[in-house]
């Protein structure tokens, strides 16, 4: 198992860690349990209960150091035994699930069995591109699919519940876990929370290869000041509803069947102990039925934001809504279920009614995933050696991982490049096996991950000449170098000087047609507690870069990164970028699919890509201000809202992605200029595919409400098509929208729609300029 699991549970000891309908479905209900067909079962059961058994079923322990043959003796079994543990996560491989399976099932007095839990994030071990990375696909049924394979894998190996998707929309670039979620727009976001759930829980949980997702960290977690991990979030409840909840709502729609609560604040109350969220919004608005788990050492760190003590805050937790306690039990937490709950029912600060409900939600979600039927339903060891990191399943992430490639530029149309040229490779990220998967891949099979260097090779073949040289370290900085290759992502570091390591570049580059530069971050520069404020290249890679360009020979920069980054001065000296994410297993291949023209790139961004820091927030549906600037050029205007020293927008806008063919878009039109209740608009427009390639494009669709009872947003996405086109094609593609794709929050936070005139764009990113408008009529 990768040394993730291990490093995070010390660290954590020491620190105590063709979408046409554009219907976004904030009105509909979760019916997936509303009439539990397990009550009756659920509840003989609680009747044979004891408290502490009851107490017991929340108590998720984190055990990923349990060794096969040992579990019979270790503390952890006694637990079982004693019925203490309600499942147990990162623990890996059949025999030993099996294992302490087997001590539930048979030893503990109830023989309630266990569910096992891990965070199989962007794949298991056939890993895809970080989630960020194949946002930028807009796919559904690709993203879909990648969450059914990490399923298949992850089932075949004992685990049944997945803590995943990631929802969080995020705004800002700094905070270091936008590399494990969708993006900034709420639209896609949601469109993207559906299909990983439908993805990894299909439409039967009784099965063995599905399992359950938790939907994640509920909520806003996307938004804290400074960017900065787990630090306060504060905003309005207009925005929370319009922009930051539908993604985790969608979600709750799709019946996902669990949620883990965030770590930060909201409206004053950190969301592990906040009862307007766990259960007035979560349960009573939205109906969801499923259980909450907390994030890690959610209850304990009430304490540190000023909640209480160890039994206010496990009771706080209880109170507002909270079912599981994710690594409570630990020695080092004092405040956890396992150790306080008893005595909070005793003196009544805790009801037992309320105790009951929670211990009910996990029996539940044990019943729907049919553990009462067959505890071992995970654990066929056949499966496990046939099902996972296979050829297939690689096959599938090689594909998967040049969808999520986005060409940001390309002059001179120097991509693709030929099978015959002669290429200097350079970079401290062209050959590192480590640094391929992305953060959070606790699963993956690390040393069979493909370098760009062996990617190259294999698919340019034998016609080719590739020279490689590091051409710098990651940072000059040996003490940053280390906390960014953390948790077994080495990159290990080269002893030479700084100008040895150029010069060795250089040369290499003297002798070729073209300069591949692999740059950017490493893995663990994002993620989790991977936060940063000055959010460019590393220096020592910029000085690599300027060196390079002195050469004149064309340089493409293939960037590795976990968030939008500011790339001015690459953007000007580079003759290609093509970023490439995170790409998972596969990505040395996919990356020299790409840049060989086997694959034409068709990703979007996302994210928007900032000019400085300084920008940040910085996304494209922000609202319009009272003194918005008069030129389109962003030229400084005084009095106006803009800055003395970087124009307003970004350096690369939402939505964006270049192909290395050509789309052109004409004859927008609308199939009438009035919508009602009752009716809907056809939205068409023709595009061309005018290059030199066949290619595909994804076709955005924006709309602008302009004028409100409340500020409304510049634009506002509300539907996009993948569609692919042969070259010297026109394909027209439509769109269709209802009264529902209008609908907002409003300040009483009434879901409506307000009559009145639409601006609609339509094009190939955020700045879409065809234009047209509509009026919606009572
Ligand atoms: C992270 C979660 C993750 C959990 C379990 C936490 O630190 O915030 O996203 O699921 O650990 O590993």
């Amino acid at each position: 198992m990768n040394k993730l699991f291990k490093i995070k549970q010390a660290l954590f000891v020491i620190t105590v860690t063709l979408i046409v309908s554009c219907n976004q479905s904030q009105n509909k209900t979760n019916r997936n349990l509303v009439d539990n067909p397990f009550e009756k079962k659920v509840d003989s059961i609680l009747n044979l209960m004891t408290v502490e058994e009851k107490i017991g079923q929340l108590n998720l322990p984190v055990s990923g150091d349990i060794i096969t043959g040992q579990a019979q003796s270790s503390d952890i079994a006694k637990e079982i035994e004693e019925g203490k543990v309600g499942g147990l996560f990162n623990i890996k491989s059949v025999e030993k699930i099996k294992e302490v399976q087997k001590i539930a099932v048979e030893k503990s007095r109830l023989k309630i069995p266990l569910i096992f839990g891990m965070d199989v994030i962007h794949g298991y071990e056939t890993t895809f591109p970080i989630p960020l990375g194949l946002s930028c696909s807009w796919d559904m049924e690709l993203i879909k699919k990648t969450a059914k394979m990490a399923a298949q894998e992850a089932t075949a190996d004992g685990i049944n519940w997945t803590f995943s998707p990631m929802v969080d929309i995020s705004r800002d670039p700094r905070w270091g876990r936008v590399s494990e979620g969708s993006g900034e727009d709420t639209f896609l976001g949601s469109e993207i929370a559906k299909a990983m759930v439908k993805g990894y829980q299909g439409d039967d949980l009784t099965k063995n290869n599905t399992m359950m997702a938790c939907v994640k960290h509920f909520a806003l977690y996307g938004a804290p000041e400074g960017g900065r991990d787990y630090n306060t979030v504060d905003m309005s409840r207009m925005r929370m509803y319009n922009e930051y909840l539908p993604p985790y709502k969608a979600a709750v729609d799709a019946g996902v069947g669990s949620v883990m609560a965030s770590f930060n604040e909201i409206d004053g109350i950190p969301a592990t102990g906040n009862k307007w969220l766990l259960t007035d919004l979560l349960r009573n608005d939205w109906s969801f039925n499923g259980f909450v788990v907390t994030d890690y050492t959610g209850i304990y760190e009430m304490i540190h934001h000023g909640m209480g003590d160890k039994y206010d805050v496990a009771a706080l937790a209880l109170n507002a809504g909270v079912d599981m306690d994710m690594a409570g039990d630990s020695p080092v937490i004092p405040a956890a279920f396992i150790k306080t709950l008893k005595q909070s029912v005793e003196n009544g600060k805790v009801s037992m009614q309320n105790v009951d409900a929670a211990v009910k939600r996990m029996l539940t979600a044990k019943y729907q995933l049919g553990l009462f039927d067959n505890p071992y339903k995970y654990c066929d060891e056949n499966r496990a050696k046939t099902e996972v990191f296979t050829k297939e399943n690689r096959a599938f992430a090689r594909q998967v991982a040049s969808q999520s490639m986005v060409l940001l530029k390309n002059d001179n149309d120097i991509l693709p490049l030929k099978k015959s040229a002669k290429i200097a490779l350079v970079g401290p990220l062209a050959y590192t096996k480590e640094n391929m998967a992305g953060t959070w891949s606790v699963a993956t099979k690390q040393d069979e991950s493909i370098t760009l260097l062996e990617g190259i090779k294999d698919v340019a073949g034998k016609n080719a000449t590739v020279l490689y040289a590091k051409g710098s370290n990651l940072s000059y900085d040996k003490d940053f170098e280390k906390i960014a290759t953390m948790f077994g992502r080495e990159i290990p570091r080269d002893g030479r000087t700084d100008e040895q390591l150029r010069q060795e570049a250089v040369n290499i580059a003297a002798k070729s047609d073209v300069i591949i530069a692999a740059i950017g971050e490493s893995s663990e520069m994002s993620g989790e507690s991977s936060s940063r404020s000055d959010i460019s290249i590393p220096q020592a890679q910029k000085d690599l870069l300027k060196a390079l360009v002195k050469t004149g020979k064309p340089i493409v920069i293939v960037l590795f990164n976990g968030r939008a980054l500011v790339l001015n001065e690459e953007s000007k000296s580079a003759t290609a970028i093509l970023d490439v994410w995170f790409s998972g297993s596969e990505s040395g291949h996919a990356i020299a699919d790409v840049l060989f023209g086997d694959v034409n790139p068709s990703g979007k961004l996302t994210s928007t890509f900032p000019r400085s820091v300084g920008q940040i927030p910085l996304y494209y549906n922000h609202k319009n201000t009272g003194r918005p600037l008069g030129n389109k050029e962003g030229k400084f205007e005084k009095f106006k809202s803009n800055y003395m020293d970087v124009p307003n927008e970004p350096l690369y806008p939402f939505g964006f992605g270049l192909s290395y063919t050509k789309f052109d878009y004409s004859n927008l039109k609308l199939s009438a200029n009035q919508l009602n209740a009752d009716s809907n608009i056809e939205i068409y427009v023709d595009v061309t595919n005018s290059g030199e390639f066949d290619g595909k494009e994804i076709v955005q669709l924006y709309i602008r409400d302009l004028v409100g009872s409340v500020t409304r947003p510049v634009k506002e996405l509300k539907g996009f098509q993948k569609v692919e086109i042969k070259k010297g094609e026109t394909r027209t593609v439509s769109f269709k929208l209802t009264v529902e794709d209008l609908k907002f929050y409003n300040y009483n936070l009434d879901f409506v729609a307000e009559p009145g005139d639409f601006d609609v764009f339509v094009g190939a990113n955020s700045d879409a300029s065809l234009k047209s408008q509509f009026e919606l009529v009572e």
